[in-house]
């Protein structure tokens, strides 16, 4: 796989493995085995970027995660990038499938997360430390101030923010130098592209998680797909419904005729669009499928000229198309 760069010295493969999915909100968690070999097919076929947080695991293992991929990926250590996140939990009282999330940024708290991760993910420093929601009560600066600390004594070498908008990246970035934005972003949903100036100008890049928006995108669903209504968000989500399958024909046919011009599947066309669109944009599809990973890796070879970009931009912004799902509540 090419390679692409996070700030100025973190270089990774141009798209990074999302591994949310194999322990968390999509389904029971595959088996260690299963996840061990995922991550030895994802390292053969050139993926050197990982993406975990410290709350993607189960209600009787909540760090299920990173634990599971401090085994995986300690053989490869010294050559991969890994990125988790910290500053939520859910709330286990809700009967939602997709629980809400409950931000704490408290320095404590951080502090004792950021221990507990290098513990379980068996290293002695995160590549890149995401701030996972905002915290209303803690201003950004003050989570700038901890990374830096973090930084200085090595425990981080770099550190980003999840779901922000400009005014708070400035903010932190005026404290401690941003490396990374892991925003949603997808063909579904475009919002963010209203901090792409500001990532630009900062030399920030965009990690874009839900990359394939859940998966829809890959045109591999449709109204009869089924999702287990106690571990899987897809049964909520509202991109997978019979009425939105239907409202979506006209962008399933656009990725489906790039398709067919580039030999390639939808999957690939919606993260080459991304790809090609700006060489600092990372997407981090996820997947418990080895078919896939290689599926997904192979959207890097796809080519789409700025004029292709922006016929699909233009199409996009004026189809008509369903909601999709745009993460989970925020409890204060
Ligand atoms: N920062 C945040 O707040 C945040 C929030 C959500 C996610 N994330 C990160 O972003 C990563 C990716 O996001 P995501 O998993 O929500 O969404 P996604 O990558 O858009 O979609 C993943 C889903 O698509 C399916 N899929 C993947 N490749 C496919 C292909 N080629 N053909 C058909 N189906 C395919 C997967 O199913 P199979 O497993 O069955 O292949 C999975 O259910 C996560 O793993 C996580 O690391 C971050």
């Amino acid at each position: 796989m090419k390679t692409r760069y996070i700030g100025n010295f973190l270089k990774v493969s141009s798209l990074g493995l999302g591994c949310m999915g194999m322990t968390h909100a999509y389904g029971a968690p595959i088996s260690s085995g299963q996840i061990r070999n995922l991550i030895s097919k994802a390292i053969d076929l050139g993926y050197t970027f990982f993406d975990t947080a410290e709350i993607y695991g189960t209600a009787s293992n909540p760090h299920l995660n990173e634990e599971e991929l401090g085994h995986a990926l300690a053989p490869y250590r010294d050559r991969i990038v890994i990125g988790t996140k910290f500053g939520i939990h859910f709330d286990m009282n809700s009967s939602l499938v997709n629980k809400p999330l409950i931000p704490d940024a408290r320095k404590d708290t951080i502090l004792k997360s950021i221990d507990a991760s290098l513990k379980r993910l068996r290293t002695d420093h995160i590549d890149i430390y995401y701030q996972h929601r905002q915290d209303p009560h803690i201003p950004v600066e003050e989570v700038a101030m901890v990374m830096e600390a973090l930084i200085k004594d090595g425990k981080i070498l770099s550190w980003g923010l999840s779901e922000v908008d400009a005014e708070t990246i400035r903010r932190a970035h005026a404290v401690c130098p941003v490396s990374a934005v892991q925003n949603r972003y997808s063909m579904m949903a475009r919002h963010y592209e209203s901090v792409f100036s500001t990532l630009e100008e900062l030399n920030i890049a965009l990690v874009a998680f839900s990359p394939m928006a859940n998966g829809v995108l890959s045109g591999a669903y449709n109204a009869n797909s089924q999702f287990d209504k106690n571990t899987d968000y897809r049964s909520s989500m509202p991109q997978f419904t019979e009425e939105s399958m239907k409202a979506n024909r006209t962008l399933f046919s656009l990725l489906n005729d790039f398709a067919n011009r580039k030999n390639a599947t939808m999957g690939q066309i919606s993260l080459a669009w991304m790809l090609c669109k700006k060489p600092w944009i990372i997407p981090i599809p996820g997947t418990t499928k080895v078919e896939r990973l290689k599926e997904n890796a192979k959207a890097d070879e796809i080519c789409l000229s700025n004029a292709e970009v922006s016929a699909i931009d233009k199409a996009l912004s004026e189809m008509k198309m369903s909601a999709v799902f745009g993460g989970s509540k925020i409890k204060s």
